[in-house]
């Protein structure tokens, strides 16, 4: 695909098309979204509200901070975050019920099985129940794969099995059954052991009957090491053929180890590329990125000061920007003929 040059100073440069995100893509656009800094800083909410036609709640769903003693439940900032994006028609992506990170102390790796499913159903019976009808879709479990294939040594595993996953996925069903349902993980994207592991966990748990409806791949990116386009399109293409659906959940690609050539250029073609490989595939259904500008990303304490998204410091879009509208576009575009 060709890559519309950026002249410096003109947004997108002389063919710019112009126009929100949102509007370029056939599939929704979201960002990981933070309730709290919708409050208190206008440029976030200004340009997730201009650029971006879905969120995800970066933090306000995930087991800790939801549901922080095993019958307290801190559940405001959640639902403002849906309120909010139900008053602006966004659709709002769930996350997550079941991870290991993030857990509240009273999660007892101790605790015996049937105490363990007890558990279980009440987390998200209470949670999905919550926002049945409202909710799009959820991430039920997150990130079960080890890095180096087979599942995760977790409280979950210990305590209830390595049924916990299928069993998350039913009552996750039960609770909504029109939500639509994902497993979630990261360095699933391109080819390798992950994303073999990945494969076979979402083709057995189809295999017993499991309502799973599709896999996010996070697509949290190095543009030192980016995955090859080639395999990412055919890792999203063995998946689509399960009859499952695949959406980019959590994409931001770091430069800060990136070496020689101007970094923001390869972080706008690897943004580019990585969409371009699943734009325009059936059942592809979206992409969301894990933030709105480098004023605010998980990566600055995770993995070092960066660069890592869309927008800069002060809400300016980058070339990143515009290599994701032009990938989000090129699959709007008629073939020639
Ligand atoms: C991150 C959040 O962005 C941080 O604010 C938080 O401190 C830790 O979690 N994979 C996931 C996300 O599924 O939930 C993580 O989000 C990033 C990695």
């Amino acid at each position: 695909m060709p890559d519309t040059p950026v002249t410096p100073g003109l947004p997108g440069g002389g063919g710019d098309p112009g126009g929100p995100l949102w509007a370029a893509a056939s599939v929704p656009v979201g960002a990981a979204v933070d309730p709290d800094l919708l409050q208190r800083d206008e440029g976030y909410r200004a340009t997730l509200l201009r650029e971006f036609n879905a969120v995800t709640p970066e933090n306000a769903m995930k087991w800790g901070p939801v549901h922080p003693t095993e019958h307290g439940w801190n559940l405001d900032p959640a639902d403002q975050l849906v309120a909010f994006a139900e008053g602006h028609r966004m659709r709002v992506h769930g996350h997550t019920l079941v991870w290991h990170r993030q857990l509240p102390r009273w999660l007892d790796s101790g605790m015996p099985r049937h105490r363990a499913a007890r558990v279980l159903a009440t987390h998200i019976e209470t949670l999905v129940g919550r926002y049945r009808g409202r909710l799009a879709s959820w991430d039920v479990v997150n990130e079960a794969i080890a890095d180096g294939g087979g599942l995760r040594a977790t409280v979950f595993r210990r305590t209830y099995g390595d049924g916990y996953v299928a069993e998350a996925f039913r009552l996750a069903h039960a609770a909504d059954p029109g939500a639509r349902l994902y497993y979630n993980d990261y360095g699933a994207e391109g080819a390798g052991r992950k994303s073999d592991a990945v494969y076979a966990l979402v083709r057995q748990l189809l295999d017993e009957g499991v309502p799973l409806h599709g896999v996010g791949l996070e697509m949290h990116l190095r543009a030192a090491r980016p995955p090859e386009p080639a395999a990412i399109a055919a890792n999203v293409a063995r998946l689509l053929a399960l009859g499952l659906e695949v959406r980019i959940s959590e994409m931001d690609v770091r430069i800060r180890t990136a070496r020689g050539g101007d970094p923001l250029a390869l972080q706008r073609r690897v943004y580019r590329d990585a969409i371009a490989a699943c734009m325009g595939m059936p059942g592809f259904i979206g992409v969301t990125f894990w933030g709105v500008s480098d004023r605010h990303s998980w990566i600055h304490t995770r993995f070092g000061e960066d660069r890592p998204l869309l927008f800069d410091r002060d809400y300016a879009p980058k070339p990143a920007y515009f290599g994701v509208r032009d990938a989000l576009a090129a699959a709007r575009r008629p073939r020639p003929v």
